[in-house]
């Protein structure tokens, strides 16, 4: 019954979901009571899908009374690799998992009203790479491939080139305009994705002093976990993993003492934890590493929370450890938490960042349990927010060579084999394939036989045309999914820098503050409003 008290609680919150809500309890109804059929019965009846489309109709007319509030909240989740056939795919298990036949199943982030595509080619790179997307969604401005914060006057990895390039991102707007911040994610803290939201390094890969070479280190230049801690003073919430990038070289791992390859890796010989828990103790800071000791904690004693799960990335959802390590939605619940006590409001960037990692090895069924993963974690942020001052933004960073098809039926599961053997080589196929990567595979010189082995299981690779010992992004547009204060200004085909000009223009932070002097956030697009609201309504009557 969680599902019923949650949308009571959408009831409670906002009528214009009213309708929304009984449409998906009814379609619960209808699809659970029809579960067995290939697909519901009800589906033959065209008054079905007549109803389904008006009551679409009725809740898009009511988006013409647009949200123009000021977003006092403002929160990015960014599923890393998560293009449109990984969110499809993603709705579709999601709907199977809960014993539907998927494809009518929504999303949290399919009832966002507003979306738009994102354009996500870097300034040197067709098919873009996560440290160049990432400064163009968070820092504002395109840039090139393997850099952080930075613009593309930097060259990667030329330790000279970021004086006087640095861009800052709007995690530090909303710090300067008097915001609380954070970032979760489920890869380590200094990744690509959160990376671009502290610190300023022409590479990625620059995760402690001991990634990098010398003469960078010679002439200067920083490692990105030390930035993290060095850059905005006191980030109020940092999650995800890494702690190995933050303790001196060779120190054992608390999780895993005397395995080697998590033991510390600084060679300044700097324990950046230690540091931040000085930094903090008086200020209701507290570090973590376990599951047990984040659900311990009241968020309403603590101010700065620093938690790494991993020595490295935190491991993948299906995997996980569900004693010890949280799940992405448990961090987003206790984020959110600390993060309101602020009267400014704040900025929360959250990352599903291991969904690119399950695609770059193969294996679609762990990058789509991390997307589902994603999408509850987007539900939770929901059920603690309101529309009325929130607003939530849901995208990618890239794409990848991901695609499923093959004309499977309607409910087949989505990790199974399409309908019919290829007509060339008389051998079945799955309907998720990748058109490079690991999955690559021959057996005595020809395509593997895939009925013999078990396509089913967490970590299988699917099939690739081309071999590859990582599968590689994809160079599409992505999706961008809005709601909240001026979600409507993400309405077309964007370049990827707009969103942060979008969700700070809301926020009345960054460069762009002008209309917040007036009454509410809205007050300078009022000319703009009504004339669109006299063309709507002019339509209305002329068709
Ligand atoms: C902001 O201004 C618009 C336009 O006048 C108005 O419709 C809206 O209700 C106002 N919102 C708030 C929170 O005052
Ligand atoms: C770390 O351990 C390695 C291997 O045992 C050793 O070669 C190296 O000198 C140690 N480094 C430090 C800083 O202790
Ligand atoms: C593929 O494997 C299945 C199961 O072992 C077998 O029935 C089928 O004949 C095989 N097909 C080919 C073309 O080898
Ligand atoms: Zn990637």
């Amino acid at each position: 019954m969680l599902w019923l008290s949650r949308v009571m609680r959408q009831l409670h919150r906002d009528d214009n979901m009213k309708v929304t809500a009984l449409l998906i309890i009814c379609s619960s109804l209808i699809l659970g009571s029809f579960g067995k059929l290939q697909f519901p019965e009800q589906e033959k009846d065209p008054k079905y899908w007549n109803t389904w489309a008006q009551r679409t109709l009725k809740n898009a007319l009511v988006l013409q009374k647009l949200n123009t509030n000021k977003a006092k909240n403002l929160i990015l989740f960014l599923g890393d690799g998560m293009g449109v056939p990984t969110v499809t795919a993603a709705r579709i298990l999601k709907g199977q998992l809960n014993g539907q036949s998927g494809e009518e199943t929504q999303l949290e982030m399919d009832k966002f009203p507003f979306v738009s595509l994102a354009k996500t080619y870097n300034t040197n790179a067709q098919v873009p790479d996560s440290a160049g997307t990432a400064t163009a969604y968070l820092c504002g401005v395109k840039a090139n491939e393997g850099t952080v914060g930075v613009s593309a006057a930097a060259v990667r990895s030329q330790c000279n080139t970021p004086e006087g390039n640095e861009v800052t991102s709007i995690l530090r707007w909303a710090k300067d305009a008097g915001k609380s911040v954070g970032i979760v994610t489920t890869t380590r803290v200094n990744h690509a994705t959160p990376s671009a939201a502290y610190a300023h390094s022409v590479d990625r890969d620059w995760y402690s002093d001991n990634e990098m070479p010398a003469e960078a280190l010679q002439s200067g230049c920083k490692d990105i976990a030390r930035q993290l801690f060095e850059n905005i003073p006191n980030i109020d919430v940092i999650m995800g993993g890494g702690r190995k990038y933050m303790l001196p070289k060779n120190t054992s791992d608390v999780e895993y003492p005397g395995i080697a390859k998590h033991s510390g890796t600084r060679k300044d010989g700097r324990n950046l934890i230690q540091e931040w828990t000085d930094r903090t103790k008086d200020k209701k800071g507290h570090y973590v590493w376990n599951k047990k000791q984040l659900l311990s904690l009241n968020p309403n004693n603590v101010d700065y929370l620093l938690a790494l799960f991993e020595p490295g990335d935190l491991i993948y959802d299906l995997e996980r450890n569900t004693e010890t390590d949280p799940s992405l939605t448990e961090m987003v619940e206790v984020a959110i938490k600390i993060l309101r006590k602020n009267p400014n409001g704040f900025y929360l960037l959250v990352e599903g960042g291991r969904i690119d990692h399950g695609h770059h090895e193969g294996k679609a069924k762990q990058a789509l349990y991390e997307a589902v993963e994603m999408d509850r974690a987007i539900g939770r942020a929901d059920l603690m927010t309101s529309i009325h001052d929130t607003l939530t933004i849901v995208t990618a960073d890239h794409s990848h060579v991901f695609s499923f098809g093959g004309y499977t039926s309607r409910g087949n599961t989505i990790f199974g084999l399409a309908p019919m053997l290829s007509d060339v080589d008389q051998k079945p196929f799955t309907s998720i394939l990748y058109g490079n990567g690991p999955g690559y595979k021959l057996v005595n010189g020809a395509r593997e036989n895939v009925s013999t082995i078990d396509y089913q299981e967490n970590n299988y690779q699917a099939q690739s045309a081309v071999p590859l010992s990582m599968e590689t992004h994809g160079g599409e547009d992505v999706a961008v999914f809005a709601k909240g204060p001026l979600a409507h200004l993400l309405h077309g085909v964007h370049e990827q820098n707009y969103i942060p000009h979008v969700m700070a223009y809301a926020g009345c932070i960054g460069q762009n503050r002008e209309h917040c002097k007036l009454n509410n956030a809205s007050a300078g697009l009022r000319p703009v409003l009504s004339s669109v609201a006299f063309l709507l309504t002019v339509t209305h009557f002329l068709c």
